[in-house]
């Protein structure tokens, strides 16, 4: 049988922990990163076509590059280089997470492509193979193919998947415009000019939290090392911080780099109420609910 298109679900991430150390000479930063997968999705869909092309739809779909910047294009490019093939497929993205918001969108959409690639080519490229295409593309690509839960340790890339005891009600604030990552990491070495930045190291409490599916241990766990640069880059995120504890968020942070913001909560009650608070007080954009953990990619339709 033919493949005539494959399409691929992937999710996106909250950091639950992310723990930065100093810059090292490389320009990037050794992390002790915890991630979660969330229940917003990308949906990455390729089909053979003369040349490699990209469209993309949804809310944000304006910001998204269709050049070859497009990590969904570089990871099908990589792939092709691989196996001595030609990179030709319309690369479809339905795009539901938010762009440039610390929440792994762009990851997600190179995981996608590169699956979806890797089953259109009939490659049958083992994980490992996929695993290092992913580290190559972007610190976050490995755990969106991943999903579940993981610590990434090095520049976030080297994966530990983590035993997840339970689910976790999360309520998301999505900010107007975006954040660039690596202005917010420049922002982390600004304030930290002159001080000595602890090698970062994973909690056991919130190891702990998440192998138990203890929401209040995890809500007293919850820490974002990047926190504090992206409220210096963007102030008005306080606000949407305060908004979402005021109305009954067990945890509140930054999610990733920012900008947006993420609550923790106790249950679907409460994520719907948290949700409400949000959207009433103008401080965001949008706020959307989503449970964890996700899985990672995966084919939905071949
Ligand atoms: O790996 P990725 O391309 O997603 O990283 C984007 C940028 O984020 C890097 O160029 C770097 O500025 C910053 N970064 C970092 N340390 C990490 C991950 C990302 O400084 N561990």
């Amino acid at each position: 049988m033919t493949v005539r298109s494959v399409t691929v679900r992937v999710p996106a991430k909250v950091n639950v922990q992310l723990a930065v150390g100093g810059a090292r000479p490389d320009g990037f930063h050794d992390l002790a990163n915890v991630f979660l997968a969330v229940g917003l999705y990308d949906e990455v869909t390729v089909r053979p076509a003369a040349s490699l092309t990209i469209t993309c739809t949804g809310p944000d779909a304006e910001q998204v590059p269709l050049d070859r910047t497009n990590l969904a294009a570089r990871a099908a490019e990589l792939l092709a280089a691989r196996h001595g093939i030609a990179p030709d497929v319309h690369i479809h993205i339905a795009k539901d997470i938010p762009v440039a918001g610390g929440m792994a969108g762009g990851s997600a959409d190179g995981a996608g492509a590169l699956l979806a690639c890797d089953t259109l080519w009939g490659l049958g490229s083992s994980r490992e193979e996929l695993l290092s295409i992913c580290a190559e593309l972007g610190s976050d690509v490995p755990f969106s193919l991943v999903g579940g839960a993981a610590l990434g340790t090095g520049r976030g890339e080297r994966l530990t998947e983590l035993e997840v005891g339970g689910s976790f009600h999360w309520v998301f604030a999505v900010a107007d415009g975006g954040l660039s990552t690596p202005a917010v990491y420049a922002e982390f070495d600004r304030l930290n000019e002159g001080l000595s930045v602890p090698a970062p190291v994973a909690s056991p409490a919130l190891l702990d939290a998440l192998r138990t599916g203890d929401v209040l241990a995890l809500a007293d766990a919850v820490s974002n090392d990047l926190q504090p640069a992206a409220l210096s880059l963007r102030p008005p995120l306080a606000d949407t911080l305060a908004v979402g504890a005021g109305a009954g968020a067990l945890a509140s942070l930054v999610s990733g780099s920012g900008p947006t913001t993420a609550f923790l909560v106790k249950d679907e009650d409460a994520a719907e109420g948290v949700a409400t608070a949000l959207r009433a007080s103008g401080t965001c954009r949008a706020a959307r609910v989503a449970g964890a953990p996700a899985m990672g990619a995966r084919a939905v339709a071949v």
